[in-house]
């Protein structure tokens, strides 16, 4: 059977790290309530020179050389984010330019925080189809360009970043085996950006009823993870890694548990990143893989959550 196999992985976050208490000198926050509500005590912040392209080229590099792939062997990117270098061209276009790769397919797709599950979906989809051979899949973010700063609800729980996956159709049992991706478009007004190209012209900035998505999160991601375990012809108990979108411990240790998964199976990187949304899951992935956690022939679930709402999953042999 033709599958999409993770042949390498690699991240890149901005120079700038900001913790807890420095965030506390210019927003009325403490430390203790943001570990306590979220599980966060850091976050990387991009400075001048840093954009979503250039660190998702960053990342795009660094998973090329793990995987010992070059650059012309790319037939298919695509990028994953919410917050683009400029409303056009793509992303992913600035990416391939970055990467020399003369021609290839490139386009970015937008899902918010869900956005990697639906970019590796559709990647996945055209590998296993044969209309593209060699992929990289990114997802990357530069959130704190669309942070309310004075908002103290939101401005503290996101990060700056990028991940990304290097692709290849290979015969076999390795790959990604199931994919289930959902949206509802009712919940627009919880979780949104309250500016735009066609209303008001303006980039807008980030607005959140937390408490609302937090309630949101917990049922769809069960659902979600239930669906693609089916879907794979796997139960819960052989699952060896769960990467989930990294938007708060708690939603990490309450989705866990509904699965009846041991704490120790779910990465965690939301301590150190905090959420940086379509980029959060690819991110973890690459940490677990460098630090030896995530082997190959492991079974991994990656899931995620965000705004529209979104939610999505995919379950994959690494
Ligand atoms: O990535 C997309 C998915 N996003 C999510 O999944 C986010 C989901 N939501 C959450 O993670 C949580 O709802 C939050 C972390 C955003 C908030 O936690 P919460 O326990 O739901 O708190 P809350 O919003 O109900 O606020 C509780 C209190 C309020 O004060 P009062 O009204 O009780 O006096 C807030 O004003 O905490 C106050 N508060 C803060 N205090 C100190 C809100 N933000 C802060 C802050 N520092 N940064």
């Amino acid at each position: 059977m033709r599958r999409s196999v993770v042949l390498g992985a690699g991240s890149a976050l901005p120079a700038r790290r900001v913790t807890n208490e420095e965030l506390a000198q210019s927003v009325d926050t403490t430390d203790e309530w943001i570990v306590e509500r979220t599980g966060i005590r850091s976050r990387y912040l991009a400075g001048e020179g840093e954009t979503t392209a250039s660190l998702a080229a960053d990342a795009a590099r660094r998973a090329l050389d793990h995987a010992g792939v070059s650059a012309s062997e790319i037939d298919l990117i695509v990028l994953a984010t919410a917050t683009p270098d400029q409303t056009f061209p793509s992303s992913a276009t600035k990416v391939q330019a970055a990467l020399g790769i003369p021609d290839c397919i490139a386009f970015d797709v937008h899902a918010v925080c869900t956005g990697f599950l639906y970019a590796l979906s559709v990647a996945d989809s055209m590998l296993r189809s044969g209309s593209a051979h060699k992929a990289l899949v990114i997802g990357a973010e530069t959130f704190s360009r669309i942070l309310d700063w004075d908002d103290r609800a939101t401005c503290v729980l996101f990060g700056d970043g990028a991940g990304a996956l290097v692709l290849g159709a290979e015969e076999g049992e390795r790959g990604i085996l199931a994919t289930k991706l959902h949206a509802d478009g009712r919940h627009n007004d919880l979780l949104f950006v309250d500016g735009g190209p066609s209303t008001t012209g303006t980039v807008g900035k980030l607005r959140m009823k937390g408490r609302e998505v937090f309630r949101h999160a917990v049922v769809n991601l069960a659902q979600v993870l239930n669906e693609v375990l089916e879907q794979a012809g796997l139960t819960a108990a052989e699952v060896d890694w769960v990467v989930p979108h990294q938007a708060n411990a708690r939603i990490l240790d309450a989705t866990a548990r509904k699965l009846g998964l041991p704490a120790e199976k779910v990465v965690v990187t939301v301590d150190e990143h905090a959420n940086t949304s379509a980029a959060s899951v690819p991110l973890a992935f690459d940490v677990a893989v460098k630090d030896g956690r995530i082997k190959r022939g492991d079974l991994v679930i990656l899931e995620a959550m965000g705004g529209g709402f979104t939610w999505g999953a995919a379950a994959l042999r690494y």
